[in-house]
């Protein structure tokens, strides 16, 4: 069984998809731990109802980034995972938690079309047919790092934003849930920024 610890800012439909992967002994993950930059979310009611352990680490309660980042490594440390996920967590993480932890992430367009944090919006602004997500490890950068898979989703004539995430989530879900359950399985190698799972 490998365990991984989990990251969220928001509704956590993402992790719950993973919460009911692992409900299945066969799937080979158990989540450790979830852990949150902000109290009071979705997020950790799904993590709480479920009996895993939560945790918060705010950047505003740091005197400086450097040192929320060094929190947040310790928070995740705490659980000792083989692998961090990245689920909907809203801040760019650090050199400590990047530098101590493997983390993927998930990402609601196709990288490395339209990074950061508005990424549904941007390709509904930019007029784009096609999104899609992609799950991919971190890297320093914003959404940068190498896509281990990805699917498309078309953009639909009267397509909102809601609309659209709706439609990407219901990929979204099963995607994370394949490539967390391989890499767990199987263990991810990163070698010259290509990401596999053998
Ligand atoms: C997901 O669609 C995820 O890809 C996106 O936030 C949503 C979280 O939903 N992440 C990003 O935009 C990161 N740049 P959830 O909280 O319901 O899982």
């Amino acid at each position: 069984m490998t365990g991984i610890v989990v990251l969220v800012s928001g509704s956590g439909t993402n992790l719950q998809a993973l919460i009911d992967a692992t409900a299945d002994p066969a799937y080979g993950v158990r989540i450790l731990g979830v852990g949150a930059d902000r109290a009071g979310i979705t997020g950790l009611h799904r993590a709480g109802a479920a009996g895993i352990p939560t945790f918060v680490c705010r950047v505003e309660d740091y005197p400086t980034r450097a040192q929320w980042d060094a929190a947040l490594a310790e928070r995740i440390g705490d659980h000792d995972p083989a692998f961090v996920v990245s689920a909907g967590f809203m801040k760019l993480l650090g050199p400590e938690v990047l530098g101590r932890y493997t983390v993927l992430n998930t990402h609601p367009a196709l990288l490395p079309a339209f990074p950061g944090a508005h990424a549904v919006r941007d390709a509904l602004a930019a007029g784009a047919e096609v999104t899609g997500c992609t799950v991919h490890v971190v890297d320093a950068g914003v959404d940068t790092g190498p896509v281990l898979a990805q699917v498309s989703v078309p953009i639909l004539p009267g397509d909102t934003e809601d609309t659209l995430h709706e439609r990407i989530k219901a990929v979204e879900h099963p995607l994370l849930v394949q490539v967390v359950g391989r890499a767990a399985r199987e263990g991810i190698t990163v070698i010259d920024g290509k990401a596999s799972i053998p």
